[in-house]
């Protein structure tokens, strides 16, 4: 039977009053039914147990990050390795036995980029306006075609967009793909707290609550059966990308070749950096672990380091394009309440319900801390070295994070179309472009016509008939 109000709201005030958050029910009597479910499903959606530790070490302190003593450049692969095409062929086997599955972690709040709804649903395509999630759709079948069967896919949501997620994909029927080859689930939250290590009151009936970061795909995998669900369908590794990156290769043979040819727990494609101070994650080797560095946290003389050939000495960043195998995910998560990924404290300025008053407060300068935990802190958890794959960041990375400007719809938009005109070429086809060097019409391929350049040249007799006086399809 379920649980009634009292039962639970006893059970809520236990908790909170057990980490000293009893002040999170501070409006219970002047909240009518539907807000009572609210707040308890929010404090419900709470695990509590670490609270009081958390506030000690990241709210009442600003905790160094503490990288090692001795940092070094990391090793890289290069695609056109010796090597590379058994491994590719490798990597094309595991996927058409069914053991590599696609992993998209859409969980996020996409604050930067403002837009209202699940960043997945944004029309990218710079020809058809096709959304994020279709673009991914059209490439898992295509890469399932290849291989001689539909590849598996599974979709990391937040409590905040899981339902619009859902029916988005239903209003859309899953693009074509069959409904029972996706699993959405769900990633846990973190509350938002005030310097004071006081959880915030988002309204008088609603916790400030925001997903757990992307560190949090390891233990939603655990909690929502994903993990279990993989291996039941014997599925051995997963191909992780981030919702925000139209260009991704969301199942490439040859990572996966790599990665499996090598026993690796955990992969990471890299590129290149555009500057010494580029705001990107750095991959580097720290104290004997592959791990990385947030660009602010880099010491500025390795950030400036150059080799004797003058080329950058810590040039490999992280486009968050990762593989992980089960087994780590498995071993890593043995004791799930006892795992935790190191958590990133951000200040941030959170709505709140002042506890005198019960007025709403907008704030303007910071007043809040959130906690985060980042998927690439599972490197330096590895049993084996990671293998690190250098990819070309024009061929595979242009993330929209930004309503404009850099890392926008736009430069995505851009990217995309530059993408298409380089293996139009690639193929033989004089692609025209403007003064500025740019395609002079938008050009669009679909995963179906080709997921790569070299999949292009098959179509060269069709590519000669292109017309370029208008927007360019080839799907
Ligand atoms: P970002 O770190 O860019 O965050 O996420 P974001 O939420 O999309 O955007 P901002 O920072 O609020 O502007 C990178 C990827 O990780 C996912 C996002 O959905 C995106 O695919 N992510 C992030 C999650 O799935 N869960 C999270 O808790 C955070």
């Amino acid at each position: 039977m379920a649980p009634s109000m009292d039962e639970r709201f006893r059970e809520a005030s236990r908790r909170c009053e057990q980490a000293g958050q009893q002040h999170l029910l501070r409006f219970w009597e002047a909240l009518d039914a539907t807000e009572r479910n609210a707040l308890l499903d929010d404090i419900d959606r709470i695990d509590f147990r670490p609270i009081p530790d958390l506030i000690e070490r990241f709210i009442l302190r600003k905790p160094a990050h503490d990288h090692g003593s001795r940092i070094d450049p990391a090793i890289v692969d290069r695609r056109n390795e010796s090597g590379a095409s058994q491994a590719a062929a490798l990597g094309r086997e595991l996927i058409a036995a069914g053991k590599v599955a696609a992993l998209v972690v859409a969980g996020g709040q996409g604050t930067r980029l403002g837009h209202d709804g699940p960043k997945g649903c944004l029309p990218v395509a710079p020809v058809t306006g096709k959304p994020l999630f279709q673009l991914f759709a059209e490439q898992i079948a295509a890469a399932g075609s290849r291989g001689g069967r539909a590849l598996y896919w599974y979709i990391m949501t937040s409590p905040a967009n899981d339902a619009a997620t859902r029916a988005y994909f239903r209003e859309r029927n899953f693009f074509g793909l069959d409904p029972a080859d996706v699993l959405f689930f769900e990633q846990g939250v973190m509350p938002a707290f005030g310097f004071d290590g006081k959880i915030l009151l988002e309204q008088r009936h609603r916790v400030a609550l925001s997903p757990d970061g992307h560190g949090g795909t390891l233990l939603a995998m655990v909690h929502s059966g994903a993990l279990a669900d993989m291996a039941r369908r014997g599925i051995e590794h997963l191909s992780y990308f981030q919702v925000d990156n139209p260009l991704v290769r969301c199942i490439d043979p040859l990572f996966v070749g790599l990665h499996a040819e090598r026993g690796c727990d955990i992969s990471c494609k890299v590129t290149p950096k555009a500057n010494d101070h580029e705001r990107v994650g750095n991959v580097v080797v720290a104290d004997g672990r592959v791990s990385v560095i947030e660009y602010s946290d880099l010491p500025e003389s390795l950030a400036t380091a150059r080799n004797a050939d003058g080329s950058r000495r810590f040039d490999a960043s992280n486009p968050a394009i990762h593989l992980l195998s089960r087994r780590f995910i498995e071993n890593l998560t043995a004791d799930p309440a006892r795992f935790a990924l190191p958590w990133h404290r951000a200040e941030k300025k959170v709505p709140f319900v002042d506890l005198e008053s019960g007025r709403r407060v907008e704030p303007s300068t910071p007043n809040a801390i959130k906690l985060e935990a980042f998927i690439f802190d599972a490197l330096p958890l590895s049993r084996t070295t990671p293998m690190l794959l250098e990819i070309d960041r024009a061929e595979e990375f242009s993330p929209v994070k930004n309503a404009t400007g850099v890392d926008s719809l736009a430069t995505a938009r851009r990217d995309m179309v530059r993408r298409a005109a380089r293996w139009l070429e690639a193929a033989g086809v004089q692609v025209p472009r403007g003064g500025d060097g740019d395609p002079s019409v938008p050009i669009e391929i679909s995963a179906s016509a080709a997921m790569d350049a070299g999949e292009l040249l098959a179509r060269r007799d069709e590519l000669a008939r292109i017309r370029f006086d208008g927007p360019v399809l080839i799907g």
